[in-house]
């Protein structure tokens, strides 16, 4: 029978074996909310890196430079880690290069998996009709914040989990069905339940509201991006 379980964060994704699975990389606040963002407003495709230095060396003129660290642009990024900056008019056909604290980590991290999909509200029902269709074995691996549990992961993991786990197709973990419980107990007042998240709580104080409705706003994209390796054994997310 089909598998569901989840990772908690991108250090234990590191630590378990990946092969043969899907797995979903999470990281609602912000990082995989701003790449489904940036594919659905044109972007041709999203580059990530670990650090600030590759970043700025894989910049040409058909490449965006963007990320953040501690949430804020980094010095001399085109733009930030703010799903509202990625605009058609700003991005369309344009190649980003991105470097974040955690999101871009958890890509890499699951890159030896058979298959990686990037998660975030805007595309929750497409990903969960290609995973139902898919089947097999998937681990949805949630970011986290600084190498800690996330809830703002954990609750999309969640709502995921309470699609595939509602068509009674998959063995879904304990873990994965804590987490259809807490979406269920959750979802009719998200930013009641994310008020407990601290990385939710970080965002608030810097002023990131209009951030926090969209990562959290279902629907707008029925695209399902993937990780592959392009002809120069780059990671390019499409
Ligand atoms: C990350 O990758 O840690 C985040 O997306 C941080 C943020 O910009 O909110």
């Amino acid at each position: 029978m089909n598998q569901l379980d989840i990772i908690t964060t991108h250090d234990q994704a590191q630590a378990v074996s990946l092969a043969g699975q899907t797995v979903v990389v999470i990281d609602i606040l912000r990082a995989t909310s701003v790449m489904v963002a940036a594919l659905n407003n044109g972007a041709a495709g999203i580059i990530p890196v670990a650090d600030i230095t590759s970043a700025r060396l894989l910049k040409n003129d058909s490449r965006l430079i963007c990320g953040e660290r501690n949430a804020t642009r980094i010095e001399g990024f085109d733009h930030g880690n703010s799903p509202l900056e990625f605009t058609r008019e700003h991005i369309a056909g344009k190649e980003i290069v991105m470097t974040t604290t955690n999101g871009t980590h958890a890509v890499m991290a699951a890159s030896k998996a058979h298959e990686v999909l990037i998660g975030a509200f805007a595309n929750l029902k497409s990903l969960a009709g290609y995973l139902l269709q898919k089947g097999g074995q998937i681990s949805l691996l949630c970011s986290g914040t600084q190498g800690a549990f996330s809830l703002d992961d954990f609750l999309f993991a969640g709502a995921l989990s309470h699609i595939l786990i509602g068509s009674r197709q998959f063995r879904p973990s304990d873990l994965a069905k804590l987490a259809s419980f807490y979406w269920d107990h959750a979802r009719s007042d998200i930013h009641g339940a994310m008020n407990a998240c601290k990385h939710y709580q970080y965002l608030a104080s810097l002023g990131y509201q209009h951030d926090l409705d969209y990562c959290f706003t279902l629907g707008g994209s029925d695209l399902v991006p993937r990780l592959i390796f392009d002809s120069g054994n780059q990671l390019f997310i499409k």
